[in-house]
């Protein structure tokens, strides 16, 4: 296979397999199941893995976030009908008029912010080698004027550039948290302007959001296109966030260096990120055969596994499961992209009576890995190995030797082997258990030089 890395990526992810697919994981999963098999890559995040595999193999995918569900969803699951759809698929068309209406009516609410953030953008992004401080001191100002969703920084001064959002905006996020289908849509620009995008981005992206809503049930591939244009919008959105690749803490622009950086982003045009990425999944589809009975599925993987799920009328041949290694939760760094999907205007999260700097959702409502709980971490492994022998399944593990929430614990509580012991973990269910390594540099956050020991095990009786 000669799939490349770039090709395979579908957000940014950490801990996406775009780099081991060739190879490494290609290996392991050619030594227990021949092409033909059903795997099911139960932890899919990007989907990477699944992707890599779909020419082959017949590909059940799985994660309990919703907005990788939705990318799996639109580069795997569709029949030959599906096919010719995309050929001839007008997103101008399916899209257009909303999207424009939307933004037309949100441009409305803040014209002299827009105005200025444009003019500021353009000055500093032309100016990369010799900045100006009075442009980038003038930015900064409008940034901190951004109305507050909560309305806990009422100063008529501060928010007079972005009238009338500032004075309506409480009124607002009332009505739409009543009423989410009413006009306009704006989530993305009352909870995330100035912070993950620029104003006019999160117009863009709230925009596009809505025409999805909107495609009418009449269109008898309403579903698959509403999933096919939010995967290609997740994608926009991730690749021009204003951070560095995830959402779990917006990007100070206190250096000049760092302000440039976001500025950099801010000038992406999400049309135009859509368009390409709307692109890149048509090309896929047109290049590379996909099984008809590929299926994704949005669940906790243990439910899904174990007795009385949807997997109970499947053949699974192979579990290939790539959890969360450390105790971040994916529903944290990643939930601009699932309250993107869900886009239900959830409660944001207060910390001594102020929102959060990273304005997430609830905690309550966000959802926390077994395998991201230190307390947790080595039943959820028990349970899963458990189920997975128990559909007669063979089983093969990403984890990392040495950074893994478990084999870390592992190794402070004296173990030297750590991998070892999650290799005898498994031989008390499994007969057989290969353990195989590989050095990686490390592309986390700020870390990136730090090379890993990347582990597989491969399971089987
Ligand atoms: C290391 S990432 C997977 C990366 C993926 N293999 C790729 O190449 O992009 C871990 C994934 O597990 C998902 N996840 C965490 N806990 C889960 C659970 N209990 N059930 C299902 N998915 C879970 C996360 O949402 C995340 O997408």
């Amino acid at each position: 296979m000669t799939r490349s890395a770039t090709e395979l990526r579908t957000f940014w992810y950490m801990g996406a397999k775009t780099r081991l697919c060739d190879e490494f994981i290609n290996g392991a999963v050619r030594d227990l199941v021949e092409p033909g098999a059903t795997l099911l890559d139960a932890c899919t995040g990007t989907a990477a893995v699944a992707r890599w595999f779909a020419p082959d193999y017949r590909i059940l995918a799985n994660d309990v976030q919703r907005f990788s569900a939705t990318v799996a969803r639109a580069y795997l699951e569709g029949g030959p009908d599906w096919q010719r759809v995309l050929e001839y698929l007008d997103p101008e068309d399916d899209l257009g008029r909303v999207r424009d209406d939307n933004l037309r009516m949100l441009e409305s609410l803040a014209p002299d912010a827009l105005e200025l953030e444009s003019s500021l953008l353009v000055q500093i992004g032309d100016s990369e080698c010799e900045s100006d401080p009075e442009v980038f001191d003038r930015y900064r100002t409008l940034v901190t004027q951004a109305p507050i969703p909560d309305g806990s920084d009422p100063s008529v001064e501060k928010s007079r550039l972005h009238e009338p959002l500032a004075s309506q905006i409480l009124e607002l996020l009332k009505n739409r948290r009543a009423n989410p289908r009413g006009a306009p849509a704006v989530l993305c620009t009352t909870y995330w302007a100035h912070l993950y995008f620029s104003l006019r981005q999160a117009m863009q992206i709230d925009s596009l959001r809505r025409a999805i809503d909107e495609i009418p049930a009449t269109d008898q591939f309403q579903q698959q296109k509403q999933n096919l244009y939010l995967a290609a919008l997740i994608h926009a959105v991730s690749i021009s966030t204003s951070g560095t690749s995830h959402f779990a803490q917006p990007r100070s622009i206190e250096k000049d260096t760092e302000l440039v950086a976001v500025v950099r982003r801010r000038l992406l045009n999400i049309d135009e990120q859509f368009e390409l990425s709307l692109d890149a999944i048509r090309t896929e589809w047109g290049s590379v055969a996909r099984h008809p009975d590929n299926r994704v599925y949005r669940s906790d993987v243990h439910q899904l596994l174990e007795k009385g799920s949807p997997l109970d009328d499947e053949q699974v041949d192979l579990v290939y499961l790539d959890p969360p290694y450390t105790a971040d939760n994916y529903s944290r760094f990643y939930h601009v992209l699932e309250t993107l999907v869900c886009y239900d205007y959830p409660e944001l999260e207060h910390r001594d009576g102020v929102l959060t700097r990273g304005r997430y959702p609830l905690q309550a409502n966000r959802f926390r890995s077994d395998f991201c709980s230190g307390s947790r971490v080595e039943d959820a492994f028990r349970r899963l190995v458990k189920s997975c022998h128990e559909r007669g399944a063979r089983l093969l593990i990403s984890y990392s030797t040495d950074t893994g929430l478990l084999t870390r614990r592992w190794l402070s509580q004296g173990h030297q082997q750590p991998a070892a012991c999650l290799r005898e973990l498994i031989l008390e269910v499994y007969s057989n258990v290969e353990i195989r390594e590989q050095n990686l540099m490390h592309s986390g956050q700020g870390d990136s030089n730090r090379s890993v020991r990347e582990l597989l095990l491969l399971c089987e009786d």
